[in-house]
């Protein structure tokens, strides 16, 4: 499932990570994190992980998250990898096709976080950069996904992805991976479903008998099929 979560992240608060991410920030060559297959392929900028502007950014992806009930709802997140962020421009200014590791060591937190959802969270204006749209592969093609600074896209960890060269500007991004307690994208675009449209029904009719009845099946997938 592809899914945008639309401004997670406040004007204010893409401002501030902008500014966090400026001329001094403590950018590293992008190949320190990727693994035998991706390093090939991979060339961009990403900042260290064991930095104060780094720990001080994850603080406000993690929140934002938190906040955001489509992201809970859609992800069911049992770990979140701690955020990364990553600059694509001059030089190294593009991320060819590859598929993320199944199983991602955190140096930060010591944690094995298996990547069932990527996320990528676009911190720059599209205006500001031409190319670097992230292309993600699935049963109809790839598709070019680029979206507005504070906006984020859930995709499936299992996909082959790509991020096209920058050819103008400075393109700046978070991006991070989630185990969710729903291993399968199938049983967890059923709950999401069954989720979103219970919300619906509540909101037009209230709370009746079925809704709580539908709220109880849903709450049960849940139970079968969650690990925690
Ligand atoms: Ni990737």
């Amino acid at each position: 499932m592809l899914l945008q979560l639309k401004q997670l992240l406040t004007p204010d608060e893409v401002a501030q990570a902008r500014q966090l991410l400026g001329r001094d920030a403590p950018w590293l060559d992008g190949r320190v994190s990727a693994g035998s297959q991706a390093r090939t392929r991979k060339s961009n900028q990403q900042l260290a992980q064991d930095s104060a502007v780094s720990r001080q950014l994850q603080a406000l992806v993690r929140q934002a998250l938190q906040r955001e009930p489509l992201f809970l709802s859609a992800a069911l997140p049992r770990r979140i990898y701690n955020p990364l962020f990553n600059r694509y421009g001059g030089e190294t200014n593009a991320f060819g096709p590859h598929v993320d590791g199944a199983v991602m060591h955190s140096a930060s937190t010591g944690e094995w976080v298996r990547s069932d959802i990527s996320c990528t969270l676009f911190l720059s204006e599209p205006q500001d950069y031409d190319g670097g749209e992230l292309c993600v592969q699935d049963s109809w093609g790839s598709r070019g996904i680029k979206l507005a600074a504070g906006d984020a896209v859930l995709y499936p960890g299992t996909s082959v992805h790509e991020v096209t060269p920058v050819t103008r500007g400075v393109r700046l991004a978070s991006f991070f991976w989630i185990e969710s307690m729903v291993r399968s994208d199938e049983q967890r675009r059923l709950l999401f479903d069954l989720d979103m449209n219970l919300l619906k029904l509540r909101a037009q009719l209230g709370e009746t008998t079925e809704t709580i009845a539908l709220t109880g099946v849903y709450h049960n997938l849940l139970r079968e099929w969650a690990s925690t």
